[in-house]
């Protein structure tokens, strides 16, 4: 028995090769809210209504999102997710009516040719194994299931405990995940991987939780350098930086994350004799040679929450040339944080609750999100009870958001300003 979910999608002859040769999976837009209830190590099978094959076995290897690879299917299904097959390809005929004994099949018309669907909807662990008892079962397939497991979607860091935030995200495929999948083929196509991404927002959006998710997802280590760190290392900061960056140098790959980063990212007439002034010329020469050199995938995520204080000398190509706002979460990343902080948590709250919550939270970071679950927890353990709607309502009338509706103008003005409202 595999305790997997499964999901189903379709193709028909003219598009079933790109599938297969890009590992991916497309839908129309609208159909994204499905692809997202699809988790990281779920059991794929693609449909051929064409033929009424079956395709199989794939495991989903990301977590949906748009145009992932926009130029598959000539940007006509940019609802994607990237998949692995296991093993050979397997292709199971007369697919509909085997797939009728267990599965409700939607009929659909089209002039005089009709063919049977799968419902948009991830099935359970039980229709998982009876879809898989039509195929053979590769030897290796079960300890790849559980190398997934042990490389993604269990691990904190993951980008699949990332809510929203989906346009970072879809870079972070495309220019990111991709190329270091394929880094022979992007080395050929001297792909400038790495780099440098501003991520601008208020605090407790997600900034510093996504940068991890990124080192992890391309098995990175993940070095973060921000005043607070430095000033806790003991020792003479510039010898301190500078073994920082020779470190660098002997990790395959790297994700650099600058906290703080207003600091280093200033105009350079910082006044003052700190340390962090003292070393900002070094900093910023350590950084340029890692930019100009751009052989080695090193990434520098850089993260503010002060904004105006950057230099735009420095948002120029070849140095933090994506800039991203990380806005507060809207309706429905609230409810995926919400469900992410519930989820290893005991509660009886069903999904119309959470929804309800979530609309209360307008307004609140994910960090707010985190400190009321936080909060509601304490409460259920001072009442020997689990979590319960009461607790969390409880704790929303007694936390206020932190961050104000002044504060949050000044950085949508400053986005706009920068126009990167636009495309989110
Ligand atoms: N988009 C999100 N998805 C899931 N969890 C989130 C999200 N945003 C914030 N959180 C929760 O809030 C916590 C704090 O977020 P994080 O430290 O990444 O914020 P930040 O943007 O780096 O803030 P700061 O500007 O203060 O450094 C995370 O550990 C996570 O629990
Ligand atoms: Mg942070």
């Amino acid at each position: 028995m595999i305790e997997k979910s499964c999901f189903f999608m379709l193709c028909t002859n003219s598009t079933e090769e790109e599938c297969l040769t890009r590992n991916l999976f497309g839908e129309r837009e609208w159909a994204l809210p499905y692809l997202k209830t699809i988790k990281i190590g779920d059991i794929g099978f693609l449909l051929n209504v064409s033929k009424d094959e079956l395709l199989g076995i794939f495991i989903a290897k990301s977590e949906a999102a748009l145009n992932i690879e926009p130029e598959a299917w000539g940007g006509e299904f940019p609802a994607q997710i990237k998949v692995e097959l296991i093993g050979e390809l397997q292709r199971i005929s007369n697919a509909s009516q085997k797939l009728k004994d267990f599965l409700e099949l939607k009929k659909v018309d089209r002039g005089a040719f009709s063919y049977f669907v799968t419902k948009m909807k991830t099935y359970g662990p039980d229709i998982t194994n009876k879809v898989l008892s039509l195929f053979i079962i590769p030897t290796n397939f079960e300890s790849e299931l559980q190398e997934l497991k042990a490389t993604s979607a269990s691990s904190e860091f993951s980008l699949a405990n990332v809510a929203g935030l989906d346009e970072i995200k879809q870079f972070v495929y495309q220019r990111i995940i991709a190329p270091f999948e394929d880094e022979e083929r992007a080395y050929r196509l001297k792909l400038k991987i790495g780099g440098g991404i501003l991520l601008v927002g208020p605090p407790g959006t997600g900034k510093t939780l996504i940068s991890q998710a990124i080192a992890k997802s391309i098995e990175a280590k993940f070095i973060e350098i921000s005043p607070s760190v430095i000033a806790g290392y003991p020792g003479e900061a510039e010898k301190r930086l500078e073994k920082i960056f020779d470190d660098l140098k002997k990790e395959p790959r790297a994700v650099l994350f600058l906290d703080e980063a207003e600091w280093i990212l200033s105009e350079r007439t910082g006044e003052g004799s700190t340390i962090m002034t003292r070393l900002k010329p070094l900093l910023l020469s350590l950084l340029g040679k890692i930019f100009k050199e751009r052989t080695k995938p090193i990434i520098v995520i850089a993260a503010t929450n002060k904004p105006e204080l950057i230099d735009p000398a420095f948002l120029r190509p070849g140095r933090f040339d994506r800039v991203f706002y990380v806005r507060l979460p809207n309706e429905q990343a609230r409810i995926e944080i919400l469900k992410l902080q519930l989820k290893d948590r005991k509660h009886n709250l069903r999904d119309e609750d959470i929804k309800e919550i979530a609309k209360k939270l307008e307004g609140y970071s994910g960090a707010d999100i985190e400190n009321i679950v936080d909060e509601a927890s304490f409460k259920a353990f001072e009442k020997k009870d689990i979590i319960k709607k009461e607790f969390i309502l409880d704790a929303i009338n007694r936390i206020p958001k932190s961050v104000g509706d002044e504060e949050i103008q000044r950085y949508e003005e400053w986005a706009r300003n920068r126009n990167l409202l636009g495309r989110l």
